[in-house]
């Protein structure tokens, strides 16, 4: 049983947050942030908004997308490392505000950005065990878990979700290969440690600042992203008997404009067989995948006949990696 792409959606808060506001709040500039990272703004969520409402309003958007209900829906992966609370998984608050029935969920959790196309990898063997409908969801809210007062990187991040719907129905594009990857050798080099059993959260940690501080060697993950992640191309790609001047459009993972370019240069790829979104969103994630997927739909970037590989890399190291036919 082959597993296909049935439907695509996304959600952006609406608060925009540019650099020059950065600029006004730490030391940091718009030209730092543009000349590093293309990011010119990105959003982040209000008060009244959670990582649970906007993954739902990104799932709502696939399944009208998709032309199904709530009810059609058998299972739900949500891929997140900022999850609503730390039990239950966010997945069970989607699977109640969605109005599914008593399916099975998961997230999918500590991935990174790579987490989403993880998930697809899992939701792909699933459908493929048995023919199924699985609702794949990227969800991040980064903003209310990092230092808004570290500029090496709370600029770099917003908050986002993006979503598909998996199944059986071969209407719009066939899942061909996924494959992932980790090397938790270099676990440490990007971590969020408060919160877990080695630091657990307490009056100390928020004392220290320790709470939500995210760690990170940005040269070191720049590398191995770029590197990672154009293996990754290749692989799935040599996997279905296919060569990068089969790609109608990359989706790779929005972290940086810098990266991207670096992949492409690897893949020997023209500017406009690339997707990029990052200067309007930031680095959203697990979720800057499916939302650039559902954007890159929308906007007509995407047709019958076209190869789509998408692309991820996150903290672990997690690295993923699809071929889409459409
Ligand atoms: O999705 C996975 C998550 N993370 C990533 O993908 C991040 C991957 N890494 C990167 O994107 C880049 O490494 C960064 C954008 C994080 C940094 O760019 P870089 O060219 O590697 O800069 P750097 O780390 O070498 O830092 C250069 C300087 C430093 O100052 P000194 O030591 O040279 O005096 C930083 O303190 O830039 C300074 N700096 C800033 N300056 C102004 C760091 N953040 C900022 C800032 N504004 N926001």
């Amino acid at each position: 049983m082959a597993a296909h792409l049935m439907g695509f959606g996304r959600y952006a808060p609406e608060r925009i947050i540019t650099n020059d506001d950065w600029a006004a709040r730490v030391d940091t500039s718009d030209e730092w942030i543009t000349q590093r990272t293309g990011i010119k703004r990105r959003r982040f969520a209000d008060d009244d908004e959670s990582t649970m409402t906007m993954a739902v309003a990104a799932a709502e958007h696939a399944l009208k997308d998709a032309d199904l209900v709530a009810g059609d829906i058998d299972e739900i992966i949500v891929a997140t490392d900022t999850p609503e609370m730390m039990t239950p998984d966010t997945a069970a608050l989607v699977q109640h505000q969605l109005g599914c029935g008593n399916i099975p969920t998961y997230d999918l959790g500590g991935s990174g950005c790579a987490g989403f196309v993880q998930a697809l990898d899992v939701a792909k063997a699933r459908i493929t065990v048995a023919p199924k409908t699985v609702l794949v969801i990227g969800v991040e809210l980064i903003s209310r878990m990092i230092s808004l007062d570290d500029r090496a990187t709370a600029v770099l991040f917003g908050d986002a979700a993006g979503a598909v719907v998996a199944g059986p129905s071969a209407a719009r594009a066939e899942v061909l290969e996924v494959i992932s990857g980790t090397d938790g050798a270099h676990a440490e080099i990007l971590t969020l440690a408060a919160g877990g059993t080695r630091n657990p959260f307490n009056s100390g940690s928020l004392e220290s600042g320790d709470y939500n501080r995210l760690v990170m060697d940005g040269r070191k993950v720049f590398v191995e992203a770029v590197r990672r992640m154009s293996e990754a191309s290749v692989e799935v790609l040599d996997r279905i008997g296919k060569t990068t001047s089969d790609v109608a459009l990359v989706i790779p993972h929005q972290a940086n404009k810098r990266i991207i370019d670096a992949v492409r240069k690897q893949l020997g790829l023209a500017d406009e067989r690339v997707y990029v979104n990052v200067h309007e969103y930031g680095n959203t994630g697990s979720a800057t995948v499916p939302f650039a997927l559902s954007e890159a739909v929308d906007e007509g970037r995407i047709g019958p006949g076209d190869l789509v590989l998408l692309t991820a890399f996150g903290a672990g190291f997690h690295w993923a990696a699809a071929a889409i036919q459409f």
